[in-house]
């Protein structure tokens, strides 16, 4: 594994998404309750950055068509999305959170 070191925790707000890039790849972080979470930052749809979208029970909304993805598991949840979304290992340590690309 290739840990990066990516953020501070407490610049994620608790159901909250933050923007991130790492090595180039659009990276969007989240916080739900304890844990900490990564998926690809683009939309697989069309592009929009999901740092732009609503945060709700574990779902990540799409700012452009309102495609629905789970946070945990990229799944896609409804129209117009067909394709899940890349998810990223993600920890913390020391206050830092670091994601795995690979
Ligand atoms: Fe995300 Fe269309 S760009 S749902």
């Amino acid at each position: 594994m290739a840990w990066r070191k990516v953020a501070r925790l407490d610049a994620l707000r608790d159901g909250g998404v933050v923007g991130v890039e790492v090595d180039g790849t659009p990276v969007a972080l989240f916080r739900i309750g304890g844990e900490v979470h990564a998926t690809h930052g683009i939309c697989t749809h069309a592009l929009a950055f999901l740092k732009d979208g609503h945060v709700e029970d574990g779902t990540i909304e799409c700012p452009l068509h309102q495609g629905v993805f789970d946070i945990r598991t990229g799944k896609a949840l409804c129209a117009p999305l067909t394709r899940d979304l890349a998810t990223y290992a993600a920890k913390v340590e020391g206050g830092e959170v670091f994601i795995d690309l690979d």
